[in-house]
């Protein structure tokens, strides 16, 4: 490791104010490496090729980004077009988590109208800003309705280890500062309650034994990496006392979108009568989308991610292939959760159940029937 991670922010604005700094979370946990976003080709790429990724954060990335098209705009003025091409660019790098369009739309709509290119180059950058820091108290939020579930858990297994099953990496590498499903976790932890997560490994990119599992014992929280197709038995056999996920969409119906496999998990915790929560800041809320399996969109990422596994080996990152290379791959990121299987949502709020009404009741302003997400 090059630096101690804990208090480290995924993402940051150098003093400078002309480069975007971020960890590279491809090489983590073997390697802690920091690297530069100059322009929006390199916000691009950042999301897509992973570099940053978990759904606050890539919101708070396409935020940087749009201050970085502000700042990096060709001539004296910054025309409205130049704007909403870069920001629809931006908006275009990954498919799934809504808070991409959320928070690039954000930053766009505060300076569209402004004519002064310094102006707008100023309110960019403060709006971005603004969004990492709300995302950052949104989470810990979060952590506090959170640890109510696991306090609860806690008293009536009368102290006994709180077993929490996690799915991806929804902690604070994906979300600023926290992490959602990770936030409770940390709270309860810090509040002195005895709690050991199991770790879905997550394939294909393992974000589950290589994030989550870095940063959990980074903190000194217990904790034990599982194959994705271990939850099943675990809850079959009362090792599991909850589950609690991320989500990088989710509808107003509260039908939830998250890293693939979620939904297996969902299942199995619905037949073994285990509660099933899943965190989220409001940004990850899609206003606009009523039916999450038909109109949610679900990434496909490239097969090389399922044929090579990549690893450590004689202290050098390598990739290894798994399948025969003739064979047929398809890698789907995502899948979707429907309502019924969830047993709540935990929100910067408060926590509802997965309904559209409860989900109003927190969010009234969102009661109007259709709305842009
Ligand atoms: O493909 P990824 O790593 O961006 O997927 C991330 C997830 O699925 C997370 O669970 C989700 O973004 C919630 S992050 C708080």
């Amino acid at each position: 490791m090059k630096e101690n991670s804990k208090k480290t922010r995924p993402i940051w604005l150098d003093e400078d104010l002309k480069v975007i700094k971020i960890i590279d979370q491809r090489r983590l946990p073997h390697e802690f490496v920091i690297e530069d976003l100059k322009t929006v080709d390199d916000v691009i790429m950042a999301i897509k090729e992973m570099y940053v990724r978990g759904a606050p954060l890539i919101g708070a990335t396409a935020a940087y980004g749009v201050y970085l098209a502000a700042l990096n705009s060709p001539g004296t003025t910054i025309s409205k077009d130049y704007l909403k091409k870069e920001c629809g660019r931006i908006k275009s790098a990954r498919p799934t988590a809504v808070n991409l369009i959320w928070a690039a739309d954000r930053v766009l709509s505060k300076i569209l109208e402004v004519k002064n290119a310094r102006k707008v180059i100023d309110i960019a950058k403060e709006e971005a800003e603004k969004i990492a820091d709300e995302e950052s108290d949104n989470c810990r939020k979060i952590g506090e309705h959170g640890l109510k579930l696991i306090e609860e858990i806690s008293r009536n297994k009368k102290g006994k280890t709180v077993n929490i099953l996690t799915h991806c990496n929804a902690g604070w590498l994906a979300c600023v500062e926290y992490g959602t499903a990770t936030a409770p976790i940390y709270a309860a932890f810090d509040t002195g309650i005895d709690v050991h997560v199991w770790v879905d490994e997550t394939r294909p990119l393992n974000q589950g034994a290589r994030l989550t599992a870095w940063e959990l014992g980074e903190y000194g929280v217990k904790h034990t990496v599982i194959t994705d197709n271990a939850g099943g038995h675990l809850m079959q056999h009362g090792m599991v006392d909850m589950v609690i996920v991320g989500t990088d969409r989710t509808t107003y119906t509260g039908d939830v979108a998250n890293k693939i496999g979620t939904y297996l998990k969902a299942l199995a915790a619905k037949d073994n009568n285990i509660p099933f929560y899943v965190a989220l800041p409001s940004s990850t809320f899609d206003w606009s989308l009523q039916n999450g399996i038909n109109e949610i969109p679900i990434e496909k990422r490239d097969p090389d991610e399922i044929r090579y596994i990549q690893g450590l080996d004689n202290n050098t990152i390598r990739s290894v292939l798994v399948p025969p290379p003739k064979s047929h791959v398809a890698n789907y990121a995502f899948d979707v959760t429907p309502a019924r299987l969830v047993t709540g949502f935990i929100t910067e709020r408060g926590i509802c159940k997965a309904t559209e009404n409860d989900i109003k009741r927190l969010f009234p302003e969102k009661r109007q029937a259709k709305m842009t997400a």
